[in-house]
Order: structure tokens, then sequence, then C-alpha cells
């Protein structure tokens, strides 16, 4: 979860009027309609399906109007008291008065009503794998300068205004005590009413915090800043202005993560599963859709970040090749030990531009493709152009030497494709390139690490049909 801004287009309030809710709209609002009759449609956060509710209309919202939860009048049976003490205005979580084994089925549901939408509505979906809250190691929040104690939370609902979350339930221990530090720290290097965000990191050998601040800190600001790093024990600080190029502002200790049994150092900024869980989760579906490759098989694990897939995979046995866009995770992955000992190779490369093409794909046994939210439509096509090989085909060592290049004899596309996703509607787009190109579906797993939030992750294997 970021503290990404949810866009507000209130309007002054109209009346209250009585509205039924029919269904949960795909960010987990209330979609809901007239108790009176009519065609209104009003999204209304906080709100179940089956309840009767009084609510105010706020403003127009794409085809319905926004409109706030006055009183809930009949209850779902599904409702529960959100455990956080900042759910009522929080917009970091959208889902917390619904009663998990309800969320689990309905992000199942989400991705089974993508999947049906791309004409694959009989594909089997497994029930939702649901990890717990307080693991997040990894969490983006909104941070605002004031004369006392500054803000570190997230924005409100429906709304840019930061508010402070200091029993937020979502992150580790450490990561919940580094935003008390925040807090306290922000006076002296953040003025008041200005807004940065703060990325952190639990490592283990400490918090990896990146800080962008809207302008460069001076001497004093800098000074409370190294004194954070000292107060809070933290592993590395790292600055950014406005988004602009990374500063090193305290080493302390060198950030170190383990991926398969292997350590890495991640350079502030790339791509990490936001728990331990969630990565072991994801990690073990991956592992186990390849179980029926032999080892020394070659696989492709794109959009590949720091290694959370090459890695376990190379750990197993088999060859691995990473693309990422990101170079620095790509120097991470590439300086990693089984990188230098050739069982893993790690390539820079925009796969949504330059997709690896038929000839690149040939001799691979297997592609895991873990793309951003737009999905990977090119490199999907690509694949699917190639179409699936037979299981376990043979492989050409001399492609393991080859960057980029194009082994010389006809594309054959690999025998099993690992699909991982973080929006079920791009996911289903891709699945049905794969489908339409021979692959065949044997299972879909839903995943639900953003606790509480209305995202859902999907890990899903395709083999030759
Ligand atoms: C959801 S993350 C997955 C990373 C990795 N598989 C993991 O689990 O840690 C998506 C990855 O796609 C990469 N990415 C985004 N756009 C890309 C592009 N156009 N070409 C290649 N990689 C891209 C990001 O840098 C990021 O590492």
């Amino acid at each position: 979860m970021t503290a990404a801004p949810r866009k507000s287009r209130k309007r002054p309030s109209s009346s209250p009027l009585e509205a039924i809710v029919h269904a949960l709209g795909d960010r987990g609002d209330g979609l809901a309609r007239p108790a009176s009759g009519g065609e209104r449609l009003f999204y209304v956060a906080g709100a179940l399906p089956g309840e009767r509710v009084r609510l105010r209309p706020q403003g127009r919202k794409g085809d319905g109007e926004i409109a706030e939860l006055e009183a809930v009048i009949e209850a779902s049976a599904e409702r529960v008291d959100p455990p956080c003490p900042h759910a009522a205005l929080c917009g970091g979580c959208d889902l917390q008065h619904l009663d998990p084994p309800a969320l689990a089925d309905w992000k199942r549901d989400k991705v089974v009503r993508a999947l049906a939408h791309r004409g694959l509505g009989t594909v089997t979906v497994d029930q939702t794998l649901s990890l717990p809250a307080g693991t997040r190691r990894r969490l983006s929040v909104g941070l605002r300068g004031r004369a006392r104690h500054g803000v570190c939370g997230f924005f409100a609902r429906e709304s840019h205004r930061l508010i402070d979350t200091p029993h937020c339930l979502l992150p580790t221990p450490p990561l919940a005590a580094l935003m008390e530090h925040l807090r306290r720290a922000l006076p002296g290097f953040l003025a008041p009413a200005a807004e940065g965000t703060a990325l952190m990191t639990e490592t283990e050998t400490g918090i990896d915090l990146r800080l962008d601040l809207p302008t460069a800190p001076e001497l004093t600001g800098r000074e409370a800043l190294a004194a954070l790093a000292e107060d809070a024990d933290l592993a590395r600080l790292t600055l950014t202005i406005a988004g602009g190029s990374e500063e090193p502002v305290a080493l302390r200790r060198a950030p170190k993560l383990t991926l398969g049994g292997t350590p890495v150092l991640p350079p502030p900024g790339p791509f990490l599963q936001p728990s331990v869980d969630g990565e072991r989760a994801l990690t073990d579906l991956v592992l186990a859709a390849f179980e029926d490759l032999p080892a020394g098989a070659v696989i492709a694990d794109l959009f590949c970040g720091l290694g959370t897939f090459a890695l376990p995979l190379a750990a197993r046995g088999f060859k691995l090749r990473g693309w990422d866009i990101e170079s620095s995770a790509i120097g991470a992955l590439g300086a990693t030990a089984p990188a230098r000992a050739g069982k893993v190779q790690a390539t820079t490369r925009d796969l949504f531009r330059r997709p690896l093409v038929a000839e690149e794909l040939a001799g691979w046994s297997g592609v895991v493709l873990d793309p951003p939210r737009a999905g990977a439509k090119a490199q999907v096509e690509a694949l699917a152009a190639a179409g699936p090989g037979p299981l376990g085909a043979p492989v050409r060592p001399s492609i393991l030497g080859i960057v980029g290049g194009a082994p010389a004899a006809a594309a054959t596309g690999p025998s099993v494709i690992v699909l991982v996703s973080c929006a079920p509607a791009s996911f289903a787009r891709d699945a049905r390139a794969l489908v339409d190109g021979g692959y065949r579906i044997d299972w879909v797993r839903p995943v639900d690490q953003f606790t509480w939030s209305h995202h859902v992750e999907v890990v899903a294997r395709f083999s030759r049909g």
C-alpha cells in the first residue's frame, strides 16, 4: 500500500436518503440504489452488500455518485467491528468492516469475474490464500511537517488530507516504531505543512529508509536526519528531493535480505514483496508450478526485480535468466553468488517496449512473469505466438550465453508459464492471450497479502494444452 491520494470530487452535500447496497465495487465501496427505487447509483465507502443504509450524496463519480455513509439501518451478517481505531477515517484500508472469510471470497470473486469477462468463466479458481496483518516489512507512508510532532500516516478516505495513524495495524513492530521516531523527528527537517513520503523497508540488518522531501534540507535539517538515523538505529537513510536522484545520508550497516537462501544487498528503491509471508507464499506457488521440470532446465524470470523467484528457482537446480527494467535491481541480482557462479543471468530491459521475441524464447522450459499492474501484454503475446513446447523441452546450453541474442533454430515456447499478477483485469487479459496461443490453465490461486485492502494477487500455471 502507498500513500497515493484518492481523488476528491466532493461538492456541497445534498439531503440524505435511504438506499439498498447490492454489491461491492472493485475498490471495495458499496454499490447502492435508492430504497425508493430508481436508477441512481451510489458509491458508498464502508457499506456492504445486502445492507439498508442512510447515505448523503456528495457529487458525481464516473457513472454514478459518490455518497457518504451516515448510518447502517439494517446491517449485513458479514459486518464486523473494524479492528483498527483509525478505520473510520483512514483511506489506507478499505474493508476492515467485512468479515475476513467474506473478504477472501470477494477477492476470489474478483478474479473469477475478470476471467469470465475474457471468456474464461469455466476456469476453476482456488480459495484465496489470506495472509495475516501486522507483517508489512515494506510500507510507504505520507509525512507532513508540524511545529511539534509531525504527521506520519495515510490519506483520509476520498481526500488528499494526510492523517496520523499511530495505531496502524499493518506494519511489523520495527516499522511501527520507526513511524513513531519519524513523528518526533519531522519538525527538524520538514517545515510545517510541507509534505513528503517515507519508504520503509525492514531488512535483516535494520531498517532501510528512503525519504522523499519537497525541498533540500538546510544544515540543521541534515543534522536532524543524521540524528534520526542514530536514534532509530537505521541501517541506511537515503534522501530524494521531489522524486529526484537518490542521495545517501547515512549508511550504518549494509541492508541485507535473503532470497532463496541467497544474501542480496538491495538498493534503496526497487520493488520488494511487501511481507516476508507474502514473498514465501508466492515463491512456494512458483516453485510448485515448476516441480515437473528436470533439474538444469532453463527458466526465465521476466520482471524479476531483485530475484524473489529467480534465486529460489536457482537454488532448486534450474538455470535462471532474469530481466527487469530497473537497473539497480538487476545490479543487485547480478552481484549475488549464484549470478557470479553463472547460475543466474540478469539483464536490464524494458519488456513493454522490447519484449523477448520468439527466437529468444527458444529452448526455455519455463517462464515466470510478475509484471506491474498494467500486466505484460506485449511479452505474453510474444510467448503466445511462440506456442507451448513439450514438457521438459531439451535445453540447448548455448543459449545460456546469449543476452538479448537470437538462437538460430525455429522458435518453441516454454512448456510451463507462471503468471503472477497484482491486477485481476490485466491478469485475465494476459491469460486469454496465452490460452489463445495454445496454453491450458492448470490452476489459479488468489493470494491476499494486502490485508483489508481491495487488492488481490493471483498466481496461475499454464502448460501445453
Ligand atoms: C510486481 S514487481 C515484481 C518483481 C519481482 N518479481 C518480485 O517479486 O520481487 C514488477 C517488476 O516489474 C518491473 N518493471 C516495470 N516495468 C517494466 C518494464 N517495462 N520492463 C521490465 N520490467 C519492468 C519493476 O521494476 C518490478 O521489478
